[in-house]
Formats: C-alpha cells, sequence, structure tokens
C-alpha cells in the first residue's frame, strides 16, 4: 500500500483524494492517511501531493518507518475523504518543516 508520511501534518493539501479511485483516504484534523486494507497500489496519488508526502510502503523514507502503522490504526478510526478541500491556514509555511510527528492530532 502506498502511505501517507509526516510531511502531510499540518498542511493536508488534499490533492491527492481526487485521483484515488477506492477512496481510501481517511482525514482527521490536521492529517490524512491512507488505508492499506483498500489501497490497491494505483500509484497515482504520490505525484499530486505538494508537500511530497506519499509514498509507497517499501520507499518510506528512514526513520518515518512508523507512519506505516500510523496508516493502518488511523484509518480505521477517522471518516473517509473523497473532495479537496482548503489545505490548512499556513500549510505552505508548514511544507517541509522537521519534527512535525509531535503535532499530529488523533
Ligand atoms: Fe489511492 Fe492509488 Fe494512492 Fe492507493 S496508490 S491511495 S489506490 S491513489
Ligand atoms: Fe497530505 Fe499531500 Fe494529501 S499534504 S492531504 S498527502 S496532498
Amino acid at each position: 500500500a502506498f502511505v501517507v508520511t509526516e510531511n502531510c501534518i499540518k498542511c493536508k493539501f488534499t490533492d491527492c483524494v481526487d485521483v484515488c479511485p477506492v477512496d481510501c483516504f481517511h482525514q482527521g484534523p490536521n492529517f490524512l492517511v491512507i488505508d492499506p486494507d483498500e489501497c490497491i497500489d494505483c500509484t497515482l496519488c504520490e505525484p499530486e501531493c505538494p508537500a511530497n508526502a506519499i509514498f509507497a510502503e517499501d520507499e518510506v523514507p528512514e526513520g518515518q518507518e512508523q507512519f506505516i502503522q500510523l496508516n493502518a490504526e488511523l484509518s480505521k478510526l477517522w471518516p473517509v475523504i473523497t473532495e479537496v478541500t482548503k489545505p490548512l491556514p499556513d500549510a505552505d509555511d508548514w511544507n517541509g518543516k522537521p519534527g512535525k510527528l509531535e503535532l499530529l492530532e488523533k
């Protein structure tokens, strides 16, 4: 499955949800996740993310492996999102900032 990683936090651009053919993105307060049981590995979402936050499971950057589990867990708790919405305020400022995992709201 594909995995949403740290740089989505506090950005949530949502371009990714527009292209997913199986509607497997789920939305929390300041982060999106992919349901690994629904993702069909079509690869369409990866280039759409302005924050480059989406990776194939076996290409998740070093140090971000915990996001594989977070996507699996949180996708069971959060509602599906299928429509593009406005990014979070200051998304452009947060894009690329390190250490955002501790800011993840569940
Ligand atoms: Fe959806 Fe395809 Fe991305 Fe999986 S790889 S989340 S199926 S757009
Ligand atoms: Fe997040 Fe990128 Fe989608 S910032 S909401 S994974 S377009």
